[in-house]
C-alpha cells in the first residue's frame, strides 16, 4: 500500500472509530431502553427468553445460550453429584480441564501413564491418585466421560473404552468426528447413555486464556443421543462450565462438516495456498523477497485482516485507497468463481469421509509426530516464511 493510502487509512480509521464510538454508545442506550419498552418486530436487539437469546443473524433466527444463564453457584449445584472424567490432556484437555477445576467442579483427568500428557498434567497441578488417573480408572470413576483424546486415538482405543461407559454415564465429545464417521472410526456409542458435544471455536490455549481474562470462548453444542431427556441441558451447562461465553446450537453432523471444511479452507489450508501462489508469482516476476512478503502476508495480517475482524469487510474496503478498492472489488468475483469449485470438491471430500479416512490413516501411525514435524520443517524452510521471520524482527514493537 502506498504511503498516501496508508495515511488515508489512518485518517479514515480515526474518523470511523469516532463514529463507531458514538454508534456503540447509541446501541448501548438502545439495549438499556429495550428493557423498559416493548421490542418492535424489526428491532435489532436480542430477544430474551429466560436468559436464552434468539438472535437474528441476517434474517435467520438462531438460539444462543449465554454464560449469564449459568452462574457458578448454579453450575456447582447442577453438577454436585457428578465426577467429570476428562480423558486426554492435549490442547482441549488442558483448557477445559483447568477451567472446570477453577470453577470448583469435581473433575479428574485420565491419561496413559507413560505419555507426555501424564507429565504435563502433573506440571499443571493434577495429583496422581487424587485427581489424575490412568484412562480406565478415570472412566470408571466418572459419571460424565469427556473424551478429549486425539480423534485418531478415540478410534484406536474405542473397543477398549466402550465397555467402561456404562448405563447412567454421559459421554461427551468436543468434535463430531468419531460418532458421525462411525463406519470409519468404529466409534459406535452405547445405546443407553446420553451423548453430547461441546466444541469450542478455538484452541484449548484460547479456551483457557479467555477464561482467565473473565471472558468466554464461543462454542457450539449438540446432542447425538438423549436417553434421559436432559442431554441438551447438560450440554449447555457443560459448555459454560468448560469456559464458553456464548453457546450455539448445532448437530454432530453439521459441526464435523463445517469444522473439517473450514480448517482445510479459509482458516488454514486455503489461506496458506493463496499466500504461496501470490508470493511465487511476485518472485517469478522479479520482485524482491521483502516486497513479495510485505504485499502478501505482512500487510494482510498486520493491517487489513484485523480491520475485517473488528469491523467487517465493507469497513476494510472503505478504509483503503480508491485505487485499491476498485481493483479489489473487480477481482474478488474472479477469485470466488475460481475457488468455489475447489470448495465444493473439499466439502464433498468431507461428506464422503475421504478427509476422515486420510486423517485417521496418517494420525494413527506410530511415527506421526515425526512425520508432521518434517512437514513443519519444510514450511519453515520455504523462502516466504524465512523472509517472514526477518520481517517480523523489523516490526516497531520488536525494535
Ligand atoms: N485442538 C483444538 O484446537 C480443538 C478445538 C476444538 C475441538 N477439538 C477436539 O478436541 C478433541 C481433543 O483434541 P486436542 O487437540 O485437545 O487433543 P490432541 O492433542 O489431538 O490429543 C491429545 C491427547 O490424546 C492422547 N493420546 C493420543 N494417542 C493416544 C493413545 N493411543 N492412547 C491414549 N491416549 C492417546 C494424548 O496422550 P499422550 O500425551 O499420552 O500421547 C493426549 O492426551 C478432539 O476431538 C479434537 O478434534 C480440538
Amino acid at each position: 500500500m502506498s504511503s498516501r493510502a496508508a495515511l488515508r487509512l489512518l485518517r479514515s480509521t480515526a474518523a470511523r472509530t469516532a463514529v463507531r464510538s458514538t454508534t456503540q454508545k447509541r446501541a448501548f442506550a438502545a439495549l438499556a431502553n429495550a428493557a423498559t419498552r416493548p421490542v418492535s418486530k424489526a428491532a435489532a436487539v436480542p430477544m430474551m427468553t429466560r436468559g436464552v437469546k434468539t438472535i437474528d443473524f441476517a434474517g435467520t433466527k438462531e438460539v444462543v445460550h449465554e454464560r449469564a444463564d449459568w452462574p457458578r453457584e448454579k453450575l456447582l449445584d447442577y453438577f454436585k453429584n457428578d465426577t467429570l472424567a476428562l480423558i486426554g490432556y492435549g490442547s482441549q484437555g488442558y483448557g477445559q480441564g483447568l477451567n472446570l477445576r477453577d470453577n470448583g467442579l469435581n473433575v479428574i483427568i485420565g491419561v496413559r501413564k507413560d505419555g507426555a500428557s501424564w507429565k504435563a498434567a502433573q506440571e499443571d497441578g493434577w495429583v496422581p491418585g487424587e485427581n489424575l488417573f490412568d484412562v480406565d480408572t478415570a472412566i470408571q470413576k466418572g459419571t460424565i466421560v469427556m473424551n478429549l483424546l486425539s480423534d485418531a486415538a478415540q478410534s484406536e482405543t474405542w473397543s477398549h473404552i466402550k465397555p467402561l461407559i456404562t448405563k447412567g454415564k454421559t459421554l461427551y465429545f468436543s468434535h463430531g468426528f468419531s460418532p458421525v464417521f462411525k463406519d470409519l472410526t468404529k466409534v459406535e456409542t452405547p445405546s443407553d447413555v446420553d451423548v453430547i458435544l461441546v466444541a469450542p471455536k478455538g484452541s484449548g490455549r484460547t479456551v483457557r486464556s479467555l477464561f482467565k481474562e473473565g471472558r468466554g470462548i464461543n462454542s457450539s453444542y449438540a446432542v447425538w443421543q438423549d436417553v434421559t431427556g436432559k442431554a441438551e441441558e447438560r450440554a449447555i451447562a457443560l459448555a459454560v462450565a468448560v469456559g464458553s461465553g456464548y453457546v450455539y446450537q448445532t448437530t454432530f453432523e453439521k459441526e464435523v462438516r463445517s469444522d473439517l471444511y473450514g480448517e482445510r479452507g479459509c482458516l488454514m489450508g486455503g489461506i496458506h495456498g493463496m499466500f504461496l501462489a501470490q508470493y511465487e508469482v511476485l518472485r517469478e516476476r522479479g520482485h524482491s523477497p521483502s516486497e513479495a512478503f510485505n504485499e502478501t502476508v505482512e500487510e494482510a495480517t498486520q493491517s487489513l485482516y484485523p480491520l475485517i475482524g473488528k469491523y467487517g469487510m465493507d469497513y476494510m474496503y472503505d478504509a483503503c485507497s480508491t485505487t485499491a478498492r476498485r481493483g479489489a472489488l473487480d477481482w474478488s468475483p474472479k477469485f470466488k468463481a475460481a475457488l468455489k469449485p475447489v470448495f465444493n470438491e473439499l466439502y464433498d471430500a468431507v461428506v464422503d469421509g475421504s478427509e476422515t479416512k486420510r486423517s485417521l490413516e496418517f494420525n494413527s501411525q506410530p511415527d506421526y509426530r515425526e512425520k508432521f514435524e518434517k512437514e513443519l520443517q519444510e514450511i519453515r524452510d520455504l523462502e516466504i516464511w524465512r523472509v517472514g521471520k526477518e520481517v517480523r524482527k523489523l516490526r516497531p514493537e520488536n525494535n
